[in-house]
């Protein structure tokens, strides 16, 4: 076991959430952008009009900025901060994927090569070569979803991988498809309401009424294929997925309706523009990118619930205790050992004069107990954002240390959280944490 690592009040999931669900929006118009361009791109070629041009300049250059320089710092961001709140998870998707990582890095070059040759080379190479350098990176951005997709997948969805742990298995999940379709579908709206924000911006009005009219038509298409893929995704879900889903402690019943509200208002503003390309203009385009942001945050969260209790389903909990064995990788649950010889001896980093139990440090025992196995989904702090334990105990009654160490012992009968995993006296160490956080 690694050292717990929990971000104060905000919790380190949320951590996560905050850089992961904004890196959608550079990274979808990375993968989504170039198709649109090599479109127009074409369109200026074939029916000469080279005015059309100075879109696609532009569009470059925003993409170039917002995906190569945001996209690439809250990439980072997702690395770092899912290493430091999980390592044990990243530990096993390193050991199954690596190759995939390996093979998505190699696309990933091409991608940031492909497009700063496509941008200085723009009127210095033939038209077909140019051309084809965009229709590379676009294909190499698309590739890089395809990857990235499956392994994101996997967590949710391991399907045969659980028995083989063979990486294909794993991969070509029941929600890979789905997943991909959707992602793919989506990513035209996104580029498409990018264009829409860069064009409205333009001098010309005849190429901004072309541009606005064509990337609405993508938006809606990609909207409307998105949210149909949604569905088959739901539908491919696990079971057990599926049940929690519709638990609203675990799914706050606001986060769907900002999803469906959030589709809907970006189609009316794609129709919107459709009809009235010239009245397109950049704040009420900025305004549909972020709630766009809001929607995808409560979209990518959800998924983010669903899998819950595990962080690899029905291998590794969220806080990081191997659950099943696992023939096929030779590695064994942890949940037998760790009630055997206490978390408190299982895990390697734990404060001084507190593996052993005493009546002096139960207190104190029982939190680092709580920080080990509940901060992954529970701040601590009762005004902590993440489901704060204090008003967890609260909503449980847990006013004495009876009720709580019986509580404790049905963890899992909540199909969102995970068994209790120690022995009786750390058990009754967490009790007497959890009632000393009852007001
Ligand atoms: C995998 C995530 C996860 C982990 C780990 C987890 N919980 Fe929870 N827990 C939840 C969720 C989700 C809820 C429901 C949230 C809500 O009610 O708002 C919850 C609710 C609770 C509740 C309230 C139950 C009720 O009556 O509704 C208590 C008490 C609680 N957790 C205690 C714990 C303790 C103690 C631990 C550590 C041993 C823990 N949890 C670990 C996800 C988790």
């Amino acid at each position: 076991m690694y050292p717990v690592w929990q971000f104060p009040a905000i919790g380190s999931a949320l951590v996560i959430a905050f850089i992961a669900s904004f890196h959608i929006l550079p990274s979808h118009l990375a993968t989504s952008a170039f198709w649109f361009n090599v479109y127009v791109e074409n369109k200026a070629y074939k029916q000469n009009r080279p005015e059309l041009l100075e879109f696609i300049k532009k569009y470059v250059l925003t993409i170039l900025i917002f995906s190569f320089v945001f996209g690439s710092l809250s990439g980072v961001g997702i690395w770092y901060s899912i290493t430091v709140s999980n390592p044990k998870g990243i530990s096993a998707l390193i050991h199954n994927y690596v190759w995939g990582w390996a093979t998505e890095w190699v696309f990933f070059i091409i991608e940031v090569v492909a497009i700063y040759v496509y941008y200085y080379t723009f009127g210095k190479v033939d038209k077909k070569t140019h051309l084809t350098i965009g229709l590379i990176y676009a294909l190499s951005a698309w590739i890089s979803m395809i990857i990235i997709t499956g392994i994101i997948a996997f967590m949710l969805s391991p399907g045969k991988w659980l028995k083989t742990g063979g990486f294909f298995d794993g991969f070509f999940n029941p929600t890979y498809v789905p997943q991909l379709l959707m992602r793919t579908s989506f990513m035209f709206a996104v580029a498409a309401l990018y264009a829409i924000v860069v064009a409205a911006t333009l001098k010309n009005k005849e190429v901004k009424s072309f541009i606005i009219r064509k990337a609405s038509l993508w938006g809606i298409a990609g909207t409307l294929l998105g949210s149909g893929f949604f569905v088959w995704y739901y539908k491919a879900l696990p079971d057990a997925a599926r049940e929690v889903a519709g638990m609203t402690p675990l799914i706050p019943a606001i986060m769907p309706h900002i999803v469906i509200g959030s589709l809907i208002v970006l189609m009316l503003w794609f129709i919107f523009t459709l009809i009235k390309p010239n009245w397109a203009k950049l704040v009420p385009g900025v305004l549909a990118i972020l709630l766009l942001l809001a929607g995808i945050f409560s979209a990518e969260s959800m998924r983010e619930r669903v899998r819950k209790p595990y962080v690899i389903d029905h291998y590794m909990y969220s806080n990081q205790i191997i659950a099943n064995d696992m023939a096929a990788k030779h590695v064994k649950s942890n949940l037998a050992a760790i009630d055997a010889q206490g978390i408190l001896h299982y895990a390697y980093f734990v404060p001084a004069g507190l593996r052993d139990i005493t009546d002096s440090n139960m207190l104190q025992a029982g939190k680092v107990i709580a920080q080990i196995e509940c901060s992954a989904c529970h701040t601590l702090q009762a005004d902590g954002w993440l489901r704060p334990l204090p008003a967890m105990v609260k909503k449980a009654g847990l006013s004495n240390v009876d009720d709580a160490q019986a509580l404790i012992g049905f963890l899992n009968a909540f199909p969102y959280m995970p068994q209790f995993a120690g022995t009786e006296m750390e058990k009754k160490a967490l009790a007497v944490y959890l009632v000393s956080l009852y007001k």
